[in-house]
């Protein structure tokens, strides 16, 4: 008895009972002959990549073994197959990793010409694009996320990145101040674990300061392979260092007392813990969660709105810190703009990250996967209308299809907190007013997109809106020269761009 109630309780139980089975009130005929049509398997070819079996710490130039001797298993979440095992950073190597980050900074890192730190910056620049396809492979393997996505965007931003802050190193005397600040403290999060380090790394070493770097748990690999990039673009011993590790490394590097400077993008519970750990001498920069909305309105032109819909939840598999996952529709479109977005989630291919169609890719962790369903189920107990892709996912690995709720109230869980999934929340309103009030009730305040064909309402409602990156009919656009940062408990500091530059002088 007992057994059959946990059996009716589980979430997919609850999944499959609230899925529509009713047929579709529009025809679109040209649709159903498209999802006839199959695609072949195109598997991305990585046999030419030898992964070592084990990947150690960088220190000073040298990659060496872990005081503790500790190695941790780095898993292929689409197949749950280990990749290769991680040094493990504990307090020695810490410490290690700041006296010679300290060393390269006085000896030579703060000495070097502007016009040389320059030229290293384009030369690991340049490396990262010659080794694109084995970063963009390496990358799906470790995270997850699509070949399409890491081909095409997170590598050539990467390298794009380094170019941008190597344009700036002879130029920080226009800025308003130009002294580096010494050893910078870096902790990132697994959603775009290169571009994330490219992020931190690059306007750091522009600047002058000297660098110590942690990735994520589940995705350290590709900033090891940076690691080897950068050995191999000659960079002096100990400017940058690389300590793979968990939240107990980051809190060593939080809170060592010759760390000038934290930058830290993640959850906005860790950001908080940082900010009370840190100390007060330290500058400190956090990028941290959001539940960002995205507001159609009735003179949008709707196909396209329906592809930033898109691009703005489903792309990265929801794992994005700036994704448009609080949807508001003006109530007058609401049943086109559902009928158009399921047909559009029909053609979403999600399966294998490696073939070069999968649109999306596989859940980073079996935790991540959790949380998910954890907010799909208060969703689905609330009671608000579910539609979910019908499709079959691979037996291994971890995945979830492309979701929405539709009609949710702005107090609902799942319209407030940030589910960083593939699962998106739609929510109506009837005018300016409402749609601005709606965008601002949350405790967030990093992006924002507005989609409307009326200039002036586009001026009015983007000023009211209180987020750090707002898209004009667009989502999800980036550029190292463009700013990104938040207000509230989205962090604050501002990365990439003059403004990620000027966090790094003082
Ligand atoms: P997290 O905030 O725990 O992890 C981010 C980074 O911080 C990792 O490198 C982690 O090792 C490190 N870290 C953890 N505890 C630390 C501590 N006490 N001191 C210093 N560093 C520490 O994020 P997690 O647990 O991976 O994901 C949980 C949720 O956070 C996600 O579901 C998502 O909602 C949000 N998140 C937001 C991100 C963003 O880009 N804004 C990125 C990753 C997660
Ligand atoms: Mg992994």
């Amino acid at each position: 008895m007992i057994n059959q109630n946990k059996e009716e309780n589980k979430i997919e139980t609850l999944i499959s009972r609230a899925i529509e089975t009713k047929p579709y009130p529009l025809e679109v005929p040209e649709l159903q002959f498209f999802q006839k049509w199959d695609y072949s398997i195109s598997l991305e070819d990585s046999s030419f990549i030898k992964l070592k079996d084990s990947y150690d710490l960088f220190i000073g130039g040298k990659f060496v073994k872990p005081s503790s001797g500790k190695y941790f298993p780095t898993i292929n979440p689409s197949n749950e197959e280990v990749i290769t095992h991680i040094a493990y950073a504990t307090e020695e190597d810490v410490n290690k990793a700041v006296q010679a980050a300290q060393k390269a900074y006085e000896k030579y890192w703060s000495k070097t010409k502007p016009k040389d730190r320059a030229k290293y910056l384009f030369k690991i620049a340049r490396i990262i694009q010659e080794r694109s396809r084995e970063l963009a492979i390496l990358e799906t393997m470790d995270n997850g996320k699509p070949i399409r996505e890491t081909r095409d965007f997170d590598v050539p931003q990467t390298a794009q990145h380094f170019f941008y802050y190597a344009g700036w190193a002879d130029k920080l005397h226009y800025l308003p101040r130009s002294s580096p600040i010494g050893v910078v403290g870096q902790i990132i999060p697994w959603n775009f674990p290169l571009l994330m380090a490219a992020w931190k790394i690059a306007p750091a070493l522009a600047c002058g300061n000297t660098v110590i770097l942690k990735p994520a748990e589940t995705t350290p690999l590709t900033a090891l392979i940076l690691a080897e990039i950068i050995q191999e673009a000659g960079l002096p011993d100990g400017v940058v260092n690389i300590l793979p590790g968990d939240g107990y490394t980051g809190s060593l590097i939080v809170k060592h007392p010759e760390i000038k400077k934290i930058a830290f993008t993640g959850s906005t519970e860790v950001g908080k813990y940082i900010l009370k750990q840190a100390g007060r001498d330290k500058k400190i920069t956090l990028e941290l969660g959001g539940k960002n909305p995205l507001i159609i309105f009735e003179d949008a032109p709707i196909d396209q709105a329906v592809e930033a819909i898109i691009k703005g939840i489903y792309f990265n598999q929801g794992h994005v810190c700036c994704a448009g996952s609080k949807l508001l529709v003006q109530e007058s479109i609401l049943p086109t703009v559902i009928q158009k977005l399921k047909d559009r989630i029909k053609t979403i291919r999600i399966g294998n990250p490696l073939d070069k169609n999968t649109d999306m890719g596989a859940i980073n962790s079996l935790q991540q996967l959790q949380k998910i369903k954890g907010y799909v189920e208060i969703g689905l107990k609330e009671g608000y209308p579910f539609y979910q892709k019908e499709c079959k996912l691979p037996e291994k690995g971890y995945w979830f299809p492309p979701s929405f709720f539709t009609n949710v109230p702005i107090n609902s869980p799942i319209a407030r907190e940030e589910i960083f999934g593939p699962v998106l929340t739609i929510i109506t309103f009837r005018d300016p007013e409402e749609a601005c009030q709606k965008a601002n009730n949350t405790p967030y305040g990093l992006a924002a997109g507005v989609w409307t064909n009326n200039p002036s309402r586009l001026m009015y409602v983007s000023k009211k809106i209180k987020a750090g990156v707002i898209w004009a009919n667009t989502y999800n656009q980036f550029d190292p020269s463009s700013p990104f940062g938040g207000y509230k408990e989205s962090g604050f500091g501002r990365e990439g761009g003059l403004h990620g530059l000027l966090e790094y002088l003082q």
